[in-house]
């Protein structure tokens, strides 16, 4: 290839790198794999490096790195950014209608734009001849703070804008953290000890505010548009959702959720749609907004004090109330872990009466510093299960008790033990203590496990309760008789019952494996056990050693899997099921020929691969003796990138693992 003009090069790049930014972003439907992305930025960041005179300041390649800034400068809104107005109730959002047909004088049904309102911080970005000049934070409405440095860093805000855009261009939004984003920002701050947020507001808040771009960068923001501030050179369109799709065309990110409705029942029938969707969005929403479309019409209402007459917020129930912590109860779980469990005054919260919520583990309560009689925030989004997210310290009564760690299990009275360096504590009573035992059963007989239908948790509660049921082998003396004497049984479905116990008893070893409740073995890792071993007696014999060799197994899995395996009651208990004729067909050892051509060689996936899933892949490199593990290291001998790969990608390069693309690991498996 003839050696190209390095500019014309650069320019090339910076064209199709913001072309394949917008697809992603803003239309939501990128033309190219990441990996194929990463590889045009690379290209641009050698190029530049090269020639660092071909460096201009929208390059995409300048969104990070630049240095931290003392203070955040104030920036005075030559147009104020203003606030909304509330409804909270349908009778709320009818009258606001009233009042906007009264005002139009029209009976007719008024056009809103519908929009969900996105729970962030609203920013106004300054557009020059296209380029972004300034960004800057709503603060008190009149003046904010100079936010450029960090709104630069967000992927999904273009430095250029696309097409012809006016000479002066301000766009207002709203920027916001994604809940995945939010999470493992905690996690990892967590990890390290520091500080977590208690919500995705705050964290982009306060990313937003940072004053070292670097660190900003590495927060996943991203932004919707949805208004506008001052503007110049542009004859704006007749409505509202126009300006929006305008906005899209010079390549902003709108919400894809935008509606155009009819009068107020098209309000409602947004406001229930988008409710529904609430919970499995990506993001956090508080409610949707009704704007009046018409341009003129808009003009015609005006604002009051510091909001629009012409348009509304419709509120959610709120996800985060108060509330009273009255106690905290500790729970038991299968493996013996102690969960406290915070008693509150009831509350209604996410649409639903709470008056339990979890507390996780001790240090959690010793971080948060929860006591009892507290007045706490809890939070319940979407279906997860409410948390206690903070304490208001101030409203501490001189009562407040702190929390202790029972000494003893609150069900078998056995010794709690809290190992150093963990964050669980345990019962030691193991299956004497009855809480585990019916955990233990409940899981035996889940759906995914041995799949007895019927077993419900009433009826284990008095199998264990009675003593009549010990362990899961004991299920299959049940006589029709005994378990119709029970409460909530009739003869009916004892019947039933015994025959579902009957039917569980042909399963497969990967189900039995998950049934036996092995600390971290869950449905995949089991499967991964039993297609590796192909039968049971192969595992028992099986050292720690080897059972690492199996794919996706690492040392505390293989671990925990030797020491159940040798506990003699584990053992009389797995030769009693198989007494009572629980089996499974027998399958073939795939455990990889030693020697095979890729014995001793170190896997890992990323990223979607197009010839096979990565469960397949992984089946492959076994049966030629390598072996797949979930993260890079200085060990692994080869990372395989498929489509859209993830994080590994980049820590292969950063190590130097080589990497192989679909064709080259096809080529490798032969
Ligand atoms: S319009 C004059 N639209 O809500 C109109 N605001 O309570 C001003 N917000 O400060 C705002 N999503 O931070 C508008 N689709 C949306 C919104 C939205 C979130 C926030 C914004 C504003 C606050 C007003």
């Amino acid at each position: 290839m003839p050696a190209q003009d390095p500019k014309k090069r650069a320019r090339e790049l910076r064209e199709q790198i913001e072309w394949h930014n917008y697809r992603y972003h803003v239309l939501d439907d990128p033309e190219i794999p990441d990996a194929e992305f990463d590889l045009l930025m690379r290209e641009l960041i050698e190029l530049e490096q090269a020639h660092p005179e071909l460096v201009t300041p929208e390059s995409p390649t300048q969104r990070v790195g630049a240095a931290p800034v003392g203070s955040l400068p104030v920036v005075t809104h030559s147009v104020p950014m203003l606030s909304l107005e509330n409804a909270f109730t349908e009778e709320d959002v009818i009258a606001f209608d009233r009042r906007v047909r009264e005002r139009l004088e029209t009976d007719d049904g008024v056009e809103y734009a519908a929009e969900p309102k996105l729970d962030g911080l609203a920013v106004s970005l300054r557009y020059e001849h296209g380029r972004l000049v300034q960004a800057a934070t709503r603060g008190d409405g009149v003046r904010g703070e100079d936010v450029t440095h960090n709104v630069r860093t967000i992927k999904a805000v273009p430095l250029r804008l696309r097409g012809t855009p006016p000479e002066l261009l301000e766009v207002r939004g709203e920027i916001f953290m994604p809940l995945a984003g939010f999470k493992a920002l905690n996690e990892r701050a967590q990890a390290r000890g520091e500080k977590t947020f208690v919500n995705p507001r705050n964290a982009a808040a306060g990313t937003l505010r940072q004053l070292d771009p670097r660190l900003t960068a590495r927060r996943p923001l991203d932004v919707y548009f949805y208004g506008l501030g001052e503007t110049r050179g542009w004859k704006l369109p007749a409505r509202h959702s126009e300006i929006l799709e305008q906005l899209r065309e010079w390549g902003l990110r709108i919400s894809p959720l935008l509606e155009v409705v009819r009068g107020v029942e098209g309000c409602l029938a947004y406001y229930r749609e988008v409710g529904q969707q609430r919970a499995s969005l990506p993001y956090e929403i508080d409610g949707v907004v009704y704007k009046v479309n018409s341009l003129i019409q808009q003009r015609e209402l005006g604002f009051i004090a510091r909001a629009p007459r012409w348009a509304i917020a419709h509120k959610f129930p709120a996800h985060e109330v108060s509330t009273v912590l009255r106690d905290v109860e500790f729970q038991v779980g299968r493996t013996g872990a102690l969960t406290p469990v915070a008693r509150l005054e009831p509350v209604f919260v996410g649409g639903v009466t709470v008056s339990n919520a979890t507390l996780h583990n001790m240090d959690e309560i010793e971080r948060k510093d929860v006591r009892i009689g507290d007045t706490v925030i809890v939070r319940r989004a979407g279906d997860v299960i409410p948390e206690i997210v903070k304490v208001v310290v101030n409203k501490r009564p001189p009562d407040a008790r702190v929390v202790r760690l029972p000494k003893k299990c609150p069900v078998c009275k056995s010794d709690v033990e809290r190992v150093a360096g963990e964050a669980v504590a345990r019962c030691t009573g193991g299956l004497y203590c009855a809480a585990q035992r019916k955990e233990a059963l409940r899981h035996f007989a889940s759906r995914r496990a041995l799949d007895i239908d019927g077993l419900g948790t009433k009826i284990i509660d008095q199998l264990v309760e009675s003593g009549r049921v010990k362990s899961p082998a004991d299920l299959y003396g049940l006589t029709v008789e005994e378990l119709a004497g029970l409460e909530r049984m009739a003869a009916k479905s004892a019947t039933k019952l015994v025959a579902a116990i009957e039917r569980s008893k042909q399963t497969t070893l990967a189900r039995f494996l998950y049934a036996l409740g092995i600390p971290e073995v869950g449905e995949r890792t089991a499967e991964a056990l039993a297609s590796y071993f192909g039968s049971l007696e192969a595992l028992q014999e099986a050292t720690e050693a080897q059972i690492q060799e199996v794919p996706d197994v690492g040392p505390v899995v293989a671990a925990h899997v030797r020491h159940f395996l040798d506990q003699p009651h584990n053992r009389e208990v797995i030769a009693a099921l198989r007494g009572h004729g629980v089996h499974w067909p027998a399958q073939a050892r795939r455990a990889a020929a030693e020697g095979g051509p890729l014995a001793g060689k170190t896997f890992v996936l990323t990223g979607t691969l197009d010839s096979m899933s990565r469960e397949q892949a992984g089946e492959r490199i076994a049966a030629l003796g390598g072996k797949v593990t979930g993260s890079v290291s200085k060990k692994t001998d080869y990372v395989v990138v498929g489509a859209e790969p993830g994080s590994k990608l980049a820590k292969a390069q950063a190590l130097g693992v080589p990497i192989l693309d679909e064709r080259a690991f096809l080529e490798l498996l032969g």
